[in-house]
C-alpha cells in the first residue's frame, strides 16, 4: 500500500468510525456498502457487543454478510415501517450534498433504503467532495436484455463514453440481476433533471443520482479530523 492509499484509507476509518455517533440504542439503521462502510460496521459492531441494541437493514449482499459476521442483527426492509437513520458511503458529493453512488454497484438497493429512511448520513473519505458532480463515472443499472439499445439512449443525453462494468472478464451482475453501465458524462449540470431523464429510458432500473436526500456528510480529514457539512 503506497501513502496516497494509507492516507485514503485512514480518512475512511475516520468517517465511517465519527458516524456511530449518530446511533441511538434502538434505531433501525440501513446499513450502506463499500469500504468507508465497512469501518462504521466494525465500530457499531463494538457498540453492540457491548450491550447496545440496533437492528440493520443491508443495502446489499456484501454489508448484509458483513453485518451478521460482526454480531449485527439484521432485519428485511419489507419488515419496518420507516428506517430511522441509513449511513452509507458516496463517490462524490456536492456542495448540496448530491451525490454520485454505485461505485461498489449497490446503488439500486442503496437508493430504496435511503429512500425508506428518516435521515442519510453519508460516510466519505475528504476527496469525495467535489464542486461539480460527474467526473466519477455515473453508475446506471440497466436490464441485461438489449442493454445495448438502453445504452444509446443515455448517450443521447450527452454522455461522452458508456462502458459495461466487467468482473473477471464478464459482465459485472448486481444483487439484484442486472448490468451497471459506467457513463462519462464529465460535467452534470443539472443533476436533478438528468436523473429523471435516465430514469424514463426504458431499460433503465435506477441510476446512481441521489438527489435530495443525503442531508449531513461526515468528511474524513487526514490529520483525523472530520468536516461535517449539513443542508
Ligand atoms: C456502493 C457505493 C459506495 O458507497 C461508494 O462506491 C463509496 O465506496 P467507498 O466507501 O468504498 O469509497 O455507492 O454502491
Amino acid at each position: 500500500m503506497n501513502s496516497e492509499m494509507n492516507a485514503q484509507e485512514k480518512m475512511k476509518q475516520t468517517a465511517g468510525e465519527y458516524a456511530v455517533k449518530f446511533i441511538q440504542p434502538g434505531m433501525i439503521i440501513g446499513i450502506g456498502t463499500g469500504s468507508t462502510v465497512y469501518y462504521f460496521i466494525k465500530a457499531l459492531s463494538k457498540k453492540v457487543a457491548a450491550g447496545f441494541e440496533v437492528k440493520g437493514v443491508p443495502t446489499s449482499r456484501k454489508t448484509e454478510e458483513l453485518a451478521r459476521q460482526n454480531g449485527i442483527a439484521l432485519i428485511d426492509l419489507n419488515d419496518v415501517p420507516l428506517i430511522d437513520l441509513a449511513i452509507d458511503g458516496a463517490d462524490e458529493v456536492d456542495s448540496n450534498l448530491q451525490l454520485i453512488k454505485g461505485g461498489g454497484g449497490s446503488l439500486l438497493q442503496e437508493k430504496m433504503i435511503a429512500a425508506a429512511s428518516k435521515q442519510l448520513i453519508i460516510i466519505a473519505d475528504a476527496g469525495k467532495a467535489v464542486d461539480r458532480l460527474g467526473k466519477f463515472p455515473l453508475p446506471i443499472e440497466v436490464i441485461p436484455y438489449g442493454w445495448k439499445q438502453t445504452a444509446k439512449h443515455i448517450q443521447q443525453l450527452n454522455c461522452n463514453e458508456i462502458v459495461l462494468r466487467q468482473k473477471e472478464g464478464n459482465p459485472f451482475i448486481s444483487d439484484h440481476g442486472h448490468y451497471i453501465l459506467d457513463c462519462h458524462f464529465d460535467k452534470i449540470d443539472n443533476a436533478a433533471l438528468l436523473s429523471q431523464q435516465l430514469n424514463a429510458i426504458p431499460g433503465v432500473v435506477e441510476n446512481g443520482l441521489f438527489i435530495n436526500m443525503a442531508s449531513i456528510a461526515v468528511f474524513g480529514n487526514e490529520d483525523g479530523t472530520v468536516r461535517l457539512a449539513e443542508k
